[in-house]
């Protein structure tokens, strides 16, 4: 398999920080898949997608781009990545549409500006000026601006984060489409709805350094065991208890609560990444 990116020893510090934001990353993005940078506020996501989309230069460590030093990538290296920052950058006095042509103007290739406002709903409000938008329509054009080079490469950083389910679903299952066309997509967020709904690997980032690369459902397998809760009445109110699912059967304490007591709710589940997040890290995520 190709690596879109093989990063190595990655550190990077900002002007007169005392510490590195970034301390250190090794990780491997392969062509075709969707990654995951995934950790709490302040972790070095955001860092490290600057690093990654060549904003910010004087980092220490090596990244190769499909096998290339990216030091030596020139301006083609543009032409391939699409760029979600995380906070929108817009000209609030012009147009979605007249912001739109002026950022495709930079591309010797474009998307179908047409069929992305369309999909994100922008379409009918393209000559509003984009002042005029809700935080969630800026998020959407933010979107639309990252994909308006038909990019080899897509970088979003947070791109759910003020969005409603519903336009959070539009969202992913364009990136998803992305994917299955052959894209590749680096993604950081503190949200795991979004790892569990997209990423194929995940990197857990804390204080700039990661925890763990892997699959979703391979930390799920390594960290995550399927338990058993049980609601049952007790005094006059309810109580809950997990019991592991294996050897479920045998689980005397278990047994024993559904012969004696009032059983309100049985149900099994998984470990979600975000327990797992937690277990690996010791660190909230959000
Ligand atoms: N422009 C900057 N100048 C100095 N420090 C910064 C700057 N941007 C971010 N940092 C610091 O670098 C660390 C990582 O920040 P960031 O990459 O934005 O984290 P995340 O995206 O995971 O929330 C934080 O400690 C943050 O305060
Ligand atoms: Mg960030």
């Amino acid at each position: 398999m190709t690596n879109a990116f093989t990063v190595k020893n990655l550190s990077y510090r900002y002007p007169k920080a005392k510490q590195d934001a970034v301390a250190g990353l090794d990780f491997e993005v392969r062509e075709g898949e969707i990654f995951g940078l995934l950790g709490p506020s302040g972790a070095g996501k955001s860092t490290t997608q600057k690093i990654l989309t060549k904003l910010l230069e004087d980092y220490r460590g090596s990244i190769q781009c499909f096998g290339q030093d990216l030091r030596q990538t020139g301006k083609a290296y543009y032409e391939q990545i699409g760029v979600g920052f995380e906070m929108p950058v817009h000209f609030t006095k012009l147009t979605a549409m007249e912001n739109m042509n002026f950022f495709r103007g930079f591309y010797t290739k474009g998307a179908d500006v047409q069929a992305l406002l369309t999909r994100v709903g922008l379409w009918e409000y393209r000559d509003v000026r984009v002042g005029e938008y809700s935080k969630g329509m800026k998020v959407r054009l933010n979107f639309v601006r990252a994909m308006l080079n038909a990019p080899r490469i897509l970088f979003l950083d947070e791109v759910t984060n003020g969005l409603d389910p519903a336009n959070a679903r539009i969202i992913k299952d364009m990136i998803a489409e992305f994917r299955q066309g052959g894209g590749t997509v680096f993604l950081t967020t503190h949200l795991m709805s979004d790892v569990e709904q997209l990423c194929d690997r995940v990197a857990f980032c804390v204080q700039g350094k990661l925890a763990e690369v892997s699959t979703p459902r391979e930390l799920k397998l390594r960290y995550g065991s399927r338990m058993v809760t049980v609601e049952y009445r007790e005094a006059g109110g309810v109580e809950r208890r997990s019991f592991p699912m294996e050897g479920i059967g045998a689980n005397a304490e278990f047994l024993s609560l559904l012969r004696e007591k009032e059983i309100e709710t049985l149900h099994s589940g998984e470990t979600s990444m975000e327990d797992i997040f937690i277990r690996v890290t010791g660190v909230k995520v959000a």
